[in-house]
């Protein structure tokens, strides 16, 4: 690929040191060196965000950061204001709205920075409010809001109201200090000023942050499956895998492949001289239904029908009734 000059606001271009780390031998990533690293990394971070917090690291772009400023800080009905002054301000108002919440919008016309008046007003009208949202740098319009002040108008206004930075393009490059300015919550991606790939973002959170964490009670990771009770998870898995390798055995006919069936996953022979590879690519593109295909040398020999998570018993049905379809109609030899 010819180089060219990367002046995007992220991904940033790479230090050379940074190319030539990556281009070096992969580290083993269950070794104590790794983990060293690791930790040396997470250390440094403080160094960057100006703070004694604990500094988390995830494997998502900084988007995913957003969504999990808001999915793991709050619970259905909770009161909150998002200072939108662009695009990336609009997203956070999106994911509160996806999540159920109804926050309080403090929209500027895009050009212009948070108001902390309008901040002050919105809190002093909305006693209660859990959270406030920001950018540091509204990346759309190129706007630096005022964080220091804006985090201090909460702090007047709100005793206990998280206050919530979208740093990801600003960290490492503007003035912010996430402690001297008692932020809760600051959020930040790998491929700006960290001069990274993208694919990485970090947060710190202050300790009213993580009290925040352990009482929230929006929808999470893993929260459906304590709710449902993993021995009732296992139990309608094994229903539907039943039902599974009965219809694929009975209604298509197919023999089933495995010597214990799995009940996430069932693997039938297709008939002789059938290309599944072809069969499985004319369902996913006509009928819109995807079967997985065999791997290695059952490719095209088998097909591979998940039952795990949320599919449902009519997801199953809607595909072994599109399978059936096309293996009674002389399916692609
Ligand atoms: C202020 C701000 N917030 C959020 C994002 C979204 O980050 P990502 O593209 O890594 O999801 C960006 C990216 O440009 C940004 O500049």
């Amino acid at each position: 690929m010819e180089p060219y000059v990367l002046l995007t606001p992220g991904p940033t271009p790479l230090p050379p040191s940074v190319y030539a780390k990556l281009a070096a031998p992969i580290l083993h990533h269950r070794t104590t060196e790794f983990s060293r690293l690791f930790d040396q990394l997470l250390s440094d971070l403080k160094y960057v965000y100006r703070t004694e917090n604990t500094v988390l690291m995830m494997t998502a772009s900084g988007t995913g950061s957003m969504e999990s400023a808001v999915a793991n800080l709050l619970s259905a009905g909770d009161k909150t204001i998002v200072c939108t002054v662009g695009a990336f301000g609009d997203r956070f108002v999106k994911i509160h709205r996806a999540y159920g919440l109804a926050p309080t919008v403090l929209a500027e016309e895009w050009g212009r920075a948070a108001d902390p008046e309008r901040l002050k007003d919105a809190l002093r009208s909305n006693p209660g409010t859990r959270a406030v949202y920001f950018q540091h740098v509204e990346t759309s319009t190129g706007v630096v809001n005022d964080v220091k002040t804006l985090a201090q108008v909460v702090r007047d206004h709100s005793d206990d109201a998280l206050i919530v930075v979208d740093a990801i393009s600003g960290l490492a490059g503007e003035e912010l200090e996430t402690d001297a300015w008692g932020l809760d919550v600051v959020l930040t991606g790998s491929q700006k000023g960290l001069m990274n790939g993208p694919g990485l973002s970090f947060a710190a959170l202050s300790e009213r942050a993580w009290a925040a964490v352990e009482a929230a009670k929006l929808p999470r990771f893993l929260r459906l499956i304590k709710e449902e009770g993993i021995e009732n998870v296992w139990k309608r898995t094994a229903a539907l895998g039943a039902f599974t390798r009965q219809a694929a055995a009975q209604t298509l006919g197919l023999k089933l492949f495995a010597e214990r069936p799995a009940d996430i996953l069932t693997a039938a022979w297709l008939p002789e001289g059938v290309d599944g590879t072809k069969l499985l690519s004319a369902m996913r593109a006509e009928d819109r239904v995807a079967v997985a295909d065999g791997q290695g040398k059952l490719k095209g020999k088998m097909i591979r029908i998940a039952h795990m998570g949320r599919i449902s018993r009519s997801d199953v049905e809607t595909g072994i009734a599109a399978l059936g379809r096309r293996l009674s109609a002389g399916a692609v030899r």
